[in-house]
């Protein structure tokens, strides 16, 4: 920018003095041209001097010519400068790449020599297990089936009008209070139940919870379209239903005939939130396909154990004396030691369960929606990547919960703040019951996004936007988990001899 005008003003005087000299040229020649045309009345004499007057035009006309060949110089811009319109970046992001690899292989051997390796596949079975002749996390799991069937019971009775729909809210209430209750109990009373079989279970039990919502919503909506259309029968009886629907029917499942085991247990294990009679289906099993999957399944799944292991328990482990010292700067450069794993960790964990595991199921029961995620990582806002870095859970949330908010009359401000609160309080429930102690960072870490977002959209734009929501992602994360880590330590893990000498 600075270099336009400098560089502007020296280049419109040269250009301005090599016209003003062409100009002259040419006024030459025409005087030289006027002055033999005068002349050549005067004979042999003046005949000469025009030929002569015009070869030195011509000598000059090709000077000038060569001139401009010569010339090396044009008006234009530096191409970092803002105002060029260079855009082509594909070298520098191939150098950012190497840079990263470099500089994470010398993490990679720093860390190695500093604690040797650390990676141990048989301690991960200790993370689920304490003992290994009692499951009881398994067991959770199993027993949600009890809630399964309550809602398929319940569903059937509301279909045959045994049961009133107040009746069937009533047990829906129930069932899926006890949904969130009940294993909840379990994790806090059992002492054999560890922080990651406990959190296993809970997310079991939400997702079974939020199918099961989706469940009795959408139900709810054919009986009452069923309703509608039986009424509006009953007005008109002599309007045929059409040939074209009556032979699409024939292909789809239609209310009642969706309330079978079946169907129940397809919904329940397919990778999606929201309930629909007819999924769209995929025409057969890619084995191919499948098998990709599931090798990325397994290979990331050693992976992220791995990393975990050796990268983050250590950096983890270093950081308590600075925690509990409350030494600002040393927690400072821990935080941002952690936060580069705990970012490749949270991208590799991405890839695992959105794209390997979610499309390894889907392919497994051929179904046909595999939209788990969206092009997040370009948010420029933080609304953005909240609508589209989990799909299945940002669809729940706007067909059962944002939208019936919306069209009661709810404001947008409201609506949005209200599933950010229930989100938050999801968060806060598969984190802290497990670690059994209630903290609220994930809860506020949640409700955070409301003001971050309106603070991101408001200053921020394009480029810096998008810095933003990284920046977010990859500071925001490791300060959840050094809070929550730091007080399980404190509560839990202090008198422990073992950890103690390591800090
Ligand atoms: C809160 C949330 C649902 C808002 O979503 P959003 O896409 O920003 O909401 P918008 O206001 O843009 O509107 C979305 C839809 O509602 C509709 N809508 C907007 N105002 C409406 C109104 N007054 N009445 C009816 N519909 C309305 C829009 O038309 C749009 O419909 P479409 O999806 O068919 O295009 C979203 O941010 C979200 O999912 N947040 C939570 C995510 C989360 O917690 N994820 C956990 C992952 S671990």
């Amino acid at each position: 920018m600075t270099d336009k005008d400098g560089f502007g003003p020296i280049t419109r005087n040269r250009r301005r003095a090599t016209i003003t000299s062409a100009k002259s040229e040419t006024v030459k020649l025409r005087n030289g041209a006027t002055a033999a045309a005068s002349d050549l009345k005067s004979g042999p004499k003046a005949r000469e001097s025009l030929s002569k007057n015009l070869q030195i035009n011509e000598d000059s006309k090709q000077k000038c010519d060569r001139y401009d060949k010569m010339s090396c110089h044009k008006l234009q811009e530096s191409m970092l400068s803002s105002a060029s319109s260079f855009k082509n970046y594909r070298g520098i992001l191939n150098w950012c790449v190497v840079m990263l690899v470099l500089s994470n292989a010398r993490l990679f051997l720093e860390n190695l020599l500093r604690y040797g390796i650390l990676v141990d596949p048989i301690q991960v079975v200790s993370l689920f297990l304490k003992d290994p002749y009692s499951w009881p996390a398994a067991c959770l799991v199993i027993v949600s089936n009890v809630f399964i069937l309550v809602a398929l019971y319940t569903e059937r009775k509301l279909a045959m009008g045994s049961f009133s729909e107040k009746v069937g809210l009533l047990i829906y209430i129930f069932n899926l209070t006890i949904i969130l209750c009940f294993p909840m109990a379990v994790v806090l009373k059992l002492p054999s139940i560890t922080p990651v079989g406990g959190a296993f279970s809970l997310g079991v039990y939400t997702i079974l919870f939020l199918k099961l919502y989706s469940y009795k919503d959408v139900n709810r909506w054919c009986r009452e379209r069923t309703q509608a259309k039986a009424r509006s029968l009953s007005r008109s009886l002599s309007c045929p239903s059409s040939p074209s629907a009556s032979s699409t029917m024939q292909s789809h499942v239609s209310y009642p005939g969706n309330l079978s085991l079946r169907d129940m247990y397809f919904f329940v294990c397919a990778p999606t939130l929201c309930y629909e009679l007819n999924f769209p289906r995929s025409e057969s099993i890619r084995m191919g396909f499948l098998l990709r999957r599931l090798f990325e399944m397994l290979l990331l799944t050693q992976l992220l154990v791995g990393l975990t292991q050796q990268w983050i328990v250590p950096v983890i482990r270093s950081s308590m004396k600075p925690l509990q010292e409350m030494d600002y700067s040393r927690m400072t450069e821990r935080l941002l030691r952690l936060a580069v794993p705990n970012h490749l960790i949270w991208l590799i964990f991405f890839y695992w369960f959105f794209h390997s595991s979610m499309n390894f199921v889907a392919e497994l029961l051929r179904f046909g929606d595999r939209e788990f995620y969206r092009d997040w990582w370009n948010s420029e806002t933080i609304t953005y990547f909240w609508q589209n870095w989990n799909i299945p859970v940002h669809k729940w949330c706007l067909r059962h919960f944002y939208k019936p908010l919306l069209r009661r009359g709810a404001g947008k401000l409201l609506s949005q703040s209200a599933v950010f609160f229930a989100s938050a309080f999801f968060h806060e429930y598969l984190v802290s019951v497990p670690l059994r102690m209630f903290r609220l960072w994930a809860f506020m870490g949640m409700m955070a996004q409301l003001p971050l977002a309106w603070f991101v959209a408001r200053f921020l734009r394009g480029n810096y936007g998008n810095a933003a929501v990284w920046l977010s992602l990859i500071i925001g994360q490791p300060i959840a988990v050094l809070m929550y880590v730091h007080d399980y330590y404190v509560t839990h893990c202090q008198d422990d001899p073992a950890i103690a000498e390591d800090l």
